[in-house]
């Protein structure tokens, strides 16, 4: 022990680059985890009973919107695959909105809140899917006021294709919630404050290259596809998609937007592939 301590009483820092080197890789990740850390939204709006669904709520980004717009007063319907985690999910939502009412740290809905957050069953690898969803969800709900295309992927499997013959990440982050924006508009357009349509894209749309003879990716070119291009590819489409859907509805109260949310830390999504 003292051999070690002489050791680096007696190190000059300067003899070799490897301490700054490591004191700036160490600076950068530090910095990088900082910014994706996020901040806090600065505005106290609520949405008293408004119906919001929310797709892919059982995890990362999804989750926090879930909670974040419960906690607003809003009536949320998350949108899952996975049945198990999203009742699970609303189970810890409701029981840590419910710990925050009674030991406020910040402004939490009404006093007397019972909080609506229930989990309904939603694969978006499949149109038969999305169209059982808009069924069940419009005969429930007389009206949606906001819908939250969020699920996604990133790095699925190569070349892989869905039971519709497209493939995997085109279908699962764009097609289908295209498909379900369509199916729940007349019961958006039905929301007292207009409706609301928000599509979560990403910043790898910029890299994205669309082959307009085949945009929707089902010749031979997906087959050579990297799982990033297929990523990009869908993002793109989401993000051209809001455009037209944002025009189409232009003088009608719906708004349409879409959003990236930056580099977010601790989701699945990213979870994999970096150490941040
Ligand atoms: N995290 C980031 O840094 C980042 C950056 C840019 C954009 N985004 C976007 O933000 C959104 C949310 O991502 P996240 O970071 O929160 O990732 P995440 O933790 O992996 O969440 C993705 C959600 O989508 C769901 N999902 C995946 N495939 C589905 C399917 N076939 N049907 C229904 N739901 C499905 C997942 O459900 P399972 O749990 O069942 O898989 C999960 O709930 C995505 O659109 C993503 O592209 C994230």
């Amino acid at each position: 022990m003292d051999k070690l301590l002489s050791l680096f009483e007696n190190a000059d820092p300067f003899k070799t680059w490897w301490p700054a080197i490591a004191a700036l890789v160490f600076g950068l990740v530090i910095i990088v985890r900082t910014l994706m850390s996020g901040q806090r939204c600065p505005n106290d709006n609520q949405i008293r009973d408004q119906i919001v669904v929310v797709t892919g709520a059982n995890s990362g980004i999804g989750l926090e919107i879930a909670k974040a717009l419960a906690a607003r007063g809003g009536r949320i319907v998350l949108a899952c695959r996975n049945m198990a985690a999203a009742e699970r999910a609303a189970r810890v939502i409701k029981r840590e909105l419910e710990c925050q009412r009674l030991h406020p740290t910040h402004s939490i809905a009404a006093s007397d809140a019972k909080y609506f957050v229930e989990a309904r069953y939603l694969d978006l690898r499949s149109f038969e899917s999305v169209h059982r969803f808009a069924r069940r969800i419009t005969g429930e709900f007389e009206r949606i006021d906001v819908l939250i295309n969020n699920a996604g992927i990133i790095f699925g499997p190569l070349g892989a294709r869905t039971i519709d013959g497209y493939e995997l990440h085109l279908q699962v982050n764009y097609l289908s919630h295209f498909l379900l924006t369509q199916l729940l508009l007349p019961h958006l357009q039905r929301s007292p404050s207009g409706g609301r349509v928000v599509n979560v894209t990403a910043h790898a749309h910029a890299a994205a290259k669309i082959d307009f003879d085949d945009p929707l990716n089902v010749g031979t070119w997906a087959v050579n596809f990297h799982a990033r291009d297929a990523f990009a590819h869908s993002k793109l489409a989401v993000l051209l998609a809001t455009r037209w859907l944002a025009r189409q509805m232009k003088g009608t109260p719906l708004t349409v937007n879409c959003c990236t949310p930056g580099l977010v830390r601790g989701t699945g999504h990213l979870r994999r592939y970096f150490v941040l």
